[in-house]
């Protein structure tokens, strides 16, 4: 079965809706980080998450938009998270996800709607997740790129050919009928469709169902 991440990016209370994402059937929390540098705008919820960290139990999958992410790496290290990707567009790669993996947590690389997958190849022993944008990173509420599709069965191809076990997530404009073309994605980002009506858990069950049948799960 797939797994669900909310994104509250584009929540418009998002203390409330922490809450909210906290008590339904979403497996994760998606946190968006933005620099200002790597993408237009900044956001960094950490401090809220900090504080509400007693009353949050889900794990929180962290997406750093962020040139430098060291220092974010080692502040969400300090919450109850399983996953940090950084962007695979940056340089020094490996000194952050080797950092990721000294905390114990799992580590992705995010790649983003115009970049090649082969950017991905020299670090495919390394990381646990694959994270697909499939709206350019910045902002949520955007619609979804159709080619991602291609994109999601090449790199299901190359996980498949060397016979790793990463998993794969995609993030941006996904609601309960693009959830229907998710074959072979594991972790599912959505925000603004989810966090769009009252009862939460109605959105969530509709793609987790959409997803999941009739399709092929990995
Ligand atoms: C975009 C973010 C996404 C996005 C998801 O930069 O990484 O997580 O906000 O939200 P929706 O589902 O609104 O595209
Ligand atoms: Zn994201």
């Amino acid at each position: 079965m797939k797994k669900i991440s909310v994104s509250f990016l584009s929540s418009h209370n998002v203390q409330k809706d922490l809450v909210k994402i906290n008590q339904s059937t979403a497996d994760y929390i998606h946190v968006d980080v933005m620099d200002g540098r790597f993408v237009k705008k900044k956001n960094n919820p950490f401090k809220l998450l900090s504080k509400m960290s007693n009353t949050i139990n889900k794990r929180l999958d962290v997406h750093l938009m962020d040139k430098n992410p060291l220092k974010n790496i080692n502040y969400y290290a300090s919450l109850n998270t399983e996953y940090i990707t950084v962007h695979a567009e940056l340089e020094k790669l490996d000194k952050y996800l080797n950092l990721i993996k000294e905390y114990g947590i799992k580590c992705g690389l995010a790649i983003n709607p115009e970049t090649d997958i082969s950017i991905l190849i020299p670090y495919l022993s390394k990381i646990d997740l694959i994270l697909i944008m499939s709206v350019n990173p910045g902002r949520g509420g955007q619609p979804f790129i159709d080619d991602t599709i291609k994109k999601i069965l090449k790199i299901k191809k190359m996980i498949v050919s060397q016979k790793l076990k990463i998993k794969i997530s995609i993030d941006g404009g996904i609601n309960d009928e693009v959830a229907k073309r998710l074959d072979f994605v594991d972790i599912i980002v959505s925000g603004s469709y989810i966090l769009s009506g009252e009862d939460i858990d109605e959105k969530i069950e509709l793609i987790r169902k959409n997803a999941d049948k009739n399709h092929l799960n990995s």
